[in-house]
């Protein structure tokens, strides 16, 4: 993994010249303050200049270690080298025509692309939208056209979006629906198999879990009335929370016989994240329809909705798109991001990400009782802080120790519905000696 020569001639090394945040920082993010509502939330006010492999580079000339990948979207790279390629030529060629007006190959290739490589060998079609949200919201569409049907499952602990359907199909109010009711009908929710947190135990966790979201669905809504269910394989912004083993093939069996389409949302797992290139593989699940965005363009907008082609071809024309959807630049970056994941082989470095941090946060939860759970695949782990002792949320511990790990120059995110949990998505080709480094801050932190 050491081995990695791409990304720019950026020092991979981890470098403070000042305190975090420094002062040429501090004075930005005052304009920032009297410029964006305060809505939009900052994690960590360092303004960037550069970034590159494992490193973000600020205004003061700070080298951070980033274990977060802009959530889990440089996954290749900050500007790594074959998108930068890629997107500078087409930026000189053309930069729009909109694809519903004058068409373009890239976006073809990309669909192309997509078709094959996500699971299942049946007949599939691609369309491009700008983000995640609005893959969500499309998939829905595709589903509730197809079917006939209006309903729409979603899960304990869910993420799927800030847009008026997909915040309602989010779990966690605050601080993503608190204030913006009335929500979109027809979305209802069930329990997730969330193995830590199961009343009767791990073990029991799955059949349990999947025993009473089919229940409830019975009851409430009826099968034959559900168009969707739509689920990520392993919940983000949620906790990255891993659904015990058997509940996803269980939701999925029950969809295929209810003719229900199952919607895989892996816009936070997709894209060798997880050391498969998409989550739902680890199981064997095919989705009908999955979703993607983040990791697919390497940080340009971009997001995708591939599914079956019976499904996808019952819209009719014009029923979807969008004025920037599958905009050339942002395919061009899809494209070298595809041949990045191919050439560097970034499925086997997630997993040897995974490799060398799950033992290592594993002899921390030995150290530390504070650490309630390890959890993760490949490059998306995280740890559940908790009252030592019991599984009671420690957010408060989780504030204080992100606060000592961006001072030492270790830029992390929190997760989790009870605000509990640090997750760590460092790019795919971070030099393992930073990803030892960072290792070492946490430690650090969590030792204080
Ligand atoms: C699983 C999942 N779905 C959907 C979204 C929404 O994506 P976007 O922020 O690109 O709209 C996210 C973003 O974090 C996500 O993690």
């Amino acid at each position: 993994m050491s081995t990695y020569q791409g990304g720019p001639a950026l020092p991979q090394e981890r470098r403070l010249v000042t305190e975090i945040p420094g002062p040429k920082s501090r004075e930005l993010l005052a304009r920032k303050q009297a410029a964006v509502p305060p809505g939009i939330g900052t994690t960590l006010p360092v303004f960037v200049t550069r970034a590159g492999g494992g490193v973000v580079v600020d205004i003061d000339g700070n080298s951070l270690i980033d274990f977060g990948s802009g959530i889990a979207v440089t996954s290749v790279g900050n500007a790594a080298p074959r998108v930068v390629e890629r997107v500078s030529r087409q930026v000189a060629d053309f930069t729009h025509t909109c694809f519903m007006v004058t068409p373009y190959e890239s976006y073809v290739e990309v669909c192309e692309k997509l078709n094959e490589l996500t699971p299942g060998d049946h007949e599939k079609r691609t369309f491009l939208v700008n983000s995640g949200a609005e893959a969500v919201e499309n998939a829905v569409k595709v589903a509730r056209l197809a079917t006939g049907r209006q309903a729409v499952v979603v899960f304990d602990h869910g993420y799927h979006g800030r847009t008026l359907l997909t915040m309602t199909l989010t779990a966690k109010n605050m601080p993503y629906k608190q204030g913006f009711g009335p929500f979109a009908p027809e979305v209802y929710r069930v329990p997730l198999a969330y193995p830590y947190r199961w009343p009767t135990g791990p073990e029991n966790c799955a059949e349990e879990a999947a025993a009473q979201a089919i229940d409830a669905i019975n009851k409430q809504i009826g099968a034959g009335n559900v168009a969707a269910v739509v689920i990520e394989p392993i919940a983000g912004e949620g906790g990255f929370i891993e659904p015990a083993k058997g509940f996803l093939p269980r939701i999925a069996e029950y969809c295929r016989e209810n003719g229900i389409v199952f919607i895989a949302d892996e816009v936070q797992t997709g894209f060798a994240r997880t050391g498969q290139l998409f989550a739902c593989e680890d199981e064997g699940i095919v989705p009908d329809i999955i979703t993607t965005a983040k990791g697919i363009a390497g940080g340009l907008p971009l997001a995708a909705v591939t599914g079956r082609a019976d499904l996808l071809d019952k819209v009719h024309a014009g029923g979807l798109g969008g004025t920037y959807g599958g905009n050339p630049l942002a395919c061009e970056a899809a494209l070298g991001v595809l041949e990045t994941i191919e050439s560097e082989d970034l499925v086997a470095r997630a997993r040897r990400i995974g490799e060398i941090m799950l033992p290592r946060l594993h002899a921390m939860q030995e150290r530390f009782d504070v650490i309630g759970d390890v959890r993760g695949r490949g490059a998306m782990i995280a740890i559940e802080l908790v009252k030592p002792g019991t599984k009671e949320p420690n957010p408060e511990v989780v504030a204080e120790i992100v606060r000592r790990c961006h001072a030492e120059g270790l830029l992390v995110l929190t997760a989790g519905t009870y605000g509990n949990v640090l997750r760590f998505l460092p790019p795919l080709v971070m030099p393992e000696h930073l990803l030892e480094e960072g290792l070492a801050i946490l430690e650090k932190a969590l030792s204080a």
